[in-house]
């Protein structure tokens, strides 16, 4: 099938605008985040000077994706420390600004911790926001060393998987560099075969109802130069049928010890889909995405957002001021109430592999995750 639906990537020139880096301009330090609800229309940066404008930006989705969620927690901490907010007042409104992505507690955690020791330890609320600071930025390096890692093992898993090349993959929401300090994690294996001359097509699921993958990953597969396709996500089921994927690749927002995955709402009919089809499902996650203290599936906590995400078409906003709707354009019967879950939970026993930066889980089992977080605690 297909090559006349294909986008061949035409527009080269990678962002100049990181998805978020502190900033210390004359009027005081500021966390700079890439608006995602204005991609791809257009780049513009959102300025963060306190932790309520930053809790905002993460509920609006302007900052997003599991990895990335969890740096700007950890930033976020340390702008309130570094501007003399209340730092506990800061750490437990960030930590639940979004509940389903377990990175960003992980992130928020670990900035609180540097900066309660270093108290402890200094008395100094200097040293402390400075604990607070560097406890960021490790966090950032950390992730952008752990995408280079996920990109390896996930190319070499796809190799030993598909043999011959040629993968065309499909992939739902959005898992680059918008979500990660690196290249991201289902994406940055995506860019790694891409580059190896491996990848013979992306397909893009467009991600209903915020269209994650129609702005952001299009976006990232277009500047990349890759070939790409957008599809509805209800197509993927004809796509499949026609032998049209090799792989479906996807990232996670929290892994539950006995390997339960919740990820963006549409992964878990993929999953089925996929085993249906005998085709390979992949998850790409860090290991601060596992998450040892919820044992499965139903223990985790699942967004729900609200429904005129559904009943209107629109980019992901803030409803109107005193009103329901969110300033879209509507599609449904004024009035109608809908069921917008932001995630679904994929069983373990549909996923073929989890790949993290310490390597692959393969079958998928409580013990083998256990190993592997086991593992990296010891790095
Ligand atoms: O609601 P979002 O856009 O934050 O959802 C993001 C996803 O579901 C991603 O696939 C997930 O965070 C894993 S990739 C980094």
């Amino acid at each position: 099938m297909a090559d006349q639906y294909a986008h061949s990537g035409d527009n080269k020139r990678p962002t100049e605008i990181p998805a978020l880096r502190w900033d210390e301009p004359p009027e005081g330090p500021v966390l700079v985040l890439l608006d995602q609800t204005r991609l791809p229309a257009e780049e513009v940066e959102l300025v963060c000077t306190d932790a309520p404008a930053l809790v905002e930006a993460i509920r609006s989705l302007a900052v997003r994706g599991a990895p990335l969620l969890g740096i700007a927690g950890a930033y976020g901490v340390a702008l309130a420390a570094v501007r003399g907010f209340d730092v506990d007042d800061a750490a437990a409104a960030l930590e639940s600004a979004r509940p389903t992505a377990v990175n960003l507690a992980v992130g928020v955690r670990r900035a609180h911790a540097a900066h309660r020791a270093a108290l402890a330890r200094t008395g100094d609320p200097r040293q402390a926001a400075g604990a607070a600071l560097a406890a960021a930025r490790q966090l950032h390096r950390e992730d952008a060393e752990a995408s280079a890692r996920m990109a390896e093992h996930g190319l070499a898993l796809l190799d030993e998987l598909l043999p011959g090349g040629g993968h065309r993959i499909l992939t739902h929401c959005n898992t680059g560099s918008l979500v990660s300090g690196g290249e991201g994690t289902a994406f940055a294996v995506v860019l790694a075969a891409h580059r190896a001359g491996r990848l013979r097509r992306l397909w893009v699921d467009e991600t209903r109802p915020l269209l994650q993958g129609a702005r952001l990953t299009a976006y990232e597969a277009a500047r990349s130069g890759m070939a790409y396709t957008l599809l509805t996500d209800n197509a993927a089921g004809s796509l499949f049928a026609a032998g049209e994927v090799d792989a479906v690749l996807v990232g996670a927002d929290r892994i539950a010890a006995d390997g339960s995955v919740a990820n963006k709402v549409g992964s878990y009919p993929l999953a089925v889909l996929a085993r249906y089809h005998h085709v390979p499902f992949i998850v790409v996650a860090p290991v601060t995405t596992v998450d040892p203290e919820t044992p499965d599936g139903a223990a985790i906590e699942v967004e729900q957002r609200p429904g005129h995400e559904v009943t209107e078409v629109t980019a992901p906003q803030a409803p109107v001021a005193g009103t329901e709707a969110g300033g879209g354009i509507p599609v449904a019967p004024l009035g109608t109430q809908a069921y917008n879950p932001a995630f679904d939970v994929t069983p373990p026993e549909l996923v073929t592999a989890i790949v993290t930066e310490e390597g692959a889980v393969s079958p998928v089992t409580a013990g083998a995750l256990a190993e592997l977080c086991a593992r990296s605690r010891q790095v």
